[in-house]
């Protein structure tokens, strides 16, 4: 579609990358907007991370297709050209989230065509079309034509028009692909649709929360990990309650029971990232049989803002590959090993009370033992980490550009992981029990760090990704 990719000028692309703010290891658009990481595989070695991307416009208002990078080893990606476009009655006003299922030789891919009636409706029960669409590739780089599985008269007739972001798993010899979705009386639910052949499919079963819980559930994704099945999906309408639900949406899980045929209620949700940045994450499982998390580091309608989007013409990114393990009743995620290849300089870091110690850059691995004792950590310029034995802080000052802060209580904590990257934080608590992934801008000069008592651990310098073109970027897809 050609205006769609028109958007990559040279002039665009450049603007983008002299932005001061620009990340250096995490994916980004290249100009305009990105949100949910979509299709995310691995074959014959290359993992295939899609995502939505709107190289129009960085406000996240104008029509959305599917951007591609690859990659080998998480740390050198090609930007390849992207391959699904809002061009057709199946996607008009959008080719929305969706994911990939390997079978045999093929990769099967399911995405959201939404589209929009003309006329006076409210689209969330009315007006809208929600439909399931298909394609495939066995390459990566050719894929087939797209075709409509499934259109909003095949859901049951008690859902609004709000239905989508498919995702496939195999159960026995069936298919089972759930939907997030909201209910005509505005419930949140996951619907589970069961297929023989991956073609066509059948609504069998409902997943519903014990108790009301939001009226829309987006991004389903279901799994068996470490012996348990789990059901990630991001619930919206939740009010906040003490210092849990603290930002607009919510991203996390629950506990499955395996037979996805038959209905089953849910509770006991457990919020994955805490931090003001994360939402609508996929897994898949890579080659090595590990089991992959790509959340977007970004999340809609928030009040805060992220500054250069105006000046610079582009919004937000993908989180760090994250490895999912199951532990007790807790998901645990930290950032793939290959991140460490990253690492250009190394350093013990020896902290004692009130003495600040330059950082030389922004873009750092930071790893200090805790000894679960309570503690205030200074990190760059104004943000605050504390524990005081029950309740950790995230405290992100003048740097916020409107995040203030974020809480969550935490009984025991050994260790604290940061991954700074030039206006980012992914951190992590005690390997991955517990993570905040947020935005952070300051001017990047004269970092520091400084606690309030001696702490002890290892600071590694970061060097970036490196991103090549895979295509001649502006130029017309057909
Ligand atoms: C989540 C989401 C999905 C939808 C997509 C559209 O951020 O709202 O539910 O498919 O974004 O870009």
């Amino acid at each position: 579609m050609k205006s769609f990719l028109n958007a990559e000028t040279k002039e665009n692309l450049q603007k983008a990358k002299a932005d001061p703010d620009r990340l250096s290891f995490h994916l980004m658009p290249a100009t305009g907007w990105l949100n949910d990481p979509n299709g995310l595989y691995q074959k014959d070695g290359t993992y295939h991370i899609f995502y939505q991307y709107a190289p129009q416009q960085a406000d996240g208002k104008s029509l959305k297709g599917w951007g591609h990078y690859t990659t080998k080893d998480f740390i050198h990606y090609t930007q390849q050209k992207p391959m699904l476009f809002p061009d057709a009655l199946m996607d008009s006003h959008g080719a929305y989230s969706g994911s990939a299922f390997e079978d045999g030789d093929t990769i099967h891919f399911y995405y959201t065509g939404n589209g929009k009636e003309e006329g006076d409706y409210d689209y969330i029960n009315e007006g809208r079309r929600h439909w399931v669409n298909h394609f495939t590739t066995k390459d990566g780089i050719h894929f087939s034509d797209k075709e409509t599985l499934l259109k909003n008269a095949d859901y049951p007739s008690d859902l609004s028009c709000h239905v989508r972001d498919p995702k496939v798993i195999k159960e026995g010899d069936t298919y089972y692909m759930v939907l997030g979705a909201r209910t005509r009386d505005s419930h949140g639910q996951v619907n589970v649709f069961a297929s023989q052949d991956l073609l066509h499919w059948q609504p069998v079963s409902v997943i519903r929360p014990t108790e009301d819980f939001g009226y829309m559930w987006e991004c389903p994704d279901v799994f068996d990990l470490d012996g348990k099945r789990l059901l990630i999906t991001c619930p919206q309408g939740i009010d906040q309650q003490g210092y849990n639900y603290e930002n607009i949406y919510q991203n996390g899980y629950f506990f499955l029971q395996p037979d996805l045929s038959r209905d089953q209620r849910v509770s006991h949700f457990q919020e994955l990232d805490h931090g003001f940045d994360f939402y609508a994450p996929q897994t898949f499982e890579d080659e090595q049989g590990r089991r992959i998390l790509i959340g977007w580091m970004g999340i809609p309608d928030a009040d805060y803002t992220n500054p250069s989007t105006d000046t610079y013409g582009w919004q937000h990114a993908l989180t760090l590959p994250r490895v999912l393990h199951v532990q007790g009743d807790r998901l645990y995620q930290y950032p793939v090993e290959e991140i460490t290849a990253l690492r250009t300089n190394q350093s013990h870091l020896s902290l004692t009370e009130g003495k600040p110690v330059s950082l030389p850059t922004s873009t750092f691995e930071l790893q200090l033992d805790v000894e679960n004792k309570p503690f205030v950590l200074r990190l760059r310029k104004d943000v605050r980490l504390s524990w005081d034995g029950k309740l950790f802080t995230l405290d992100l000052g003048n740097s916020g550009s409107g995040r203030d802060a974020r809480h969550l209580v935490i009984d025991h904590m050994t260790s604290l992981s940061v991954f700074s990257d030039t206006s980012s934080l992914e951190i992590f608590i005690n390997q991955g029990e517990y993570a905040f992934t947020t935005r952070v801008y300051d001017d990047q000069k004269d970092l520091q760090i400084v606690a309030d008592r001696s702490m002890q651990g290892m600071l590694y310098t970061l060097s970036g990704f490196e991103i090549d073109w895979g295509y001649v970027p502006g130029e017309a897809q057909k």
